[in-house]
């Protein structure tokens, strides 16, 4: 067992070391592994916010099987799952990424170019809510097509208020990805044993509170998944537990 807290779902942090040294990291692309260094120099230990490398040959295949040419991702920070999704779709494809926080996306910004792909990504510096609100309005104008492929990894505590606008923002057939469904592991504990599991955790800092606010949102969502007939689910037991949704109505 794993002595110190770990946000993978495999408690043996050699196992995971074994997945990410094995197939991950030999296979993960040049420019995703600059980014990553350019996070490192910039945020340190946050650099754990980028999804994990097997993640993102995770998206990147999920990506290329469905085929997705109109992209959305909500959470960009430095932009690791940005940059995949960039390189996995088409020339022609596109993808609308939105983040409050800019100055990280510029972190990334460099590496993007670097990649020949930023032509593909319109950034847009905001919180997410507004500017669904728009798509969905712009949409319903018949102004704008449904998504074929959505990433949403932003403020867990608006999933549910995300996945609303995902109804209407997806086409049917089109597949919303939710990450960090299993929450460090806490979805399963009482909140007391989640505070006392996570005092540890270097990347808390003070925020203790606000993990515990985003973790009894991803209980209830996780909930919400399962008793929601406009969507097919799986929830995937990969890196910090990833939730995929097919809309079927
Ligand atoms: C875990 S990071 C995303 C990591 C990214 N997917 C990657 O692979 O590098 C979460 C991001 O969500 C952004 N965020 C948090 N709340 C948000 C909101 N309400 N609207 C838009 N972005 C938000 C944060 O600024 C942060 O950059």
């Amino acid at each position: 067992m794993a002595d110190k807290v770990t946000k993978t779902l495999l408690h043996s942090i050699e196992l995971q070391q074994y997945i990410l040294d094995t197939s991950a990291y030999p296979r993960e692309h040049q420019f995703l592994k600059e980014l990553k260094e350019a996070t490192m120099e910039k945020y340190g230990r946050l650099r754990e916010l980028n999804v994990p490398s097997d993640e993102g040959l995770f998206l990147s295949m999920l990506l290329k099987l469905t085929g997705a040419k109109r992209t959305l991702e909500i959470g960009v920070f430095t932009g690791y799952s940005l940059l995949t999704t960039a390189l996995a779709i088409p020339p022609d494809g596109q993808i609308i990424a939105i983040d409050t926080d800019k100055e990280a996306y510029e972190v990334g910004l460099p590496v993007i170019k670097k990649a020949g792909v930023e032509h593909k990504i319109k950034f847009v510096h905001s919180d997410a809510i507004p500017v669904l609100d728009n798509l969905v309005a712009e949409k319903e104008n018949e102004q704008g097509e449904g998504f074929d492929f959505v990433f949403v990894d932003a403020d867990k505590t608006a999933y549910a208020s995300y996945h609303e606008r995902m109804m209407d923002l997806l086409k049917v057939g089109g597949l919303v990805v939710y990450d960090n469904t299993l929450w460090y592991s806490t979805v399963r504990m009482e909140e007391d044993e989640a505070r006392e599991y996570m005092r540890s955790n270097e990347m808390m800092g003070d925020d203790l509170d606000g993990f515990i606010a985003g973790r009894a949102s991803i209980v209830g969502f996780n909930k919400l998944l399962a008793s929601d007939p406009r969507v097919e689910i799986s929830q995937v037991s990969i890196a910090d537990g990833v939730t995929l949704c097919r809309r079927v109505l």
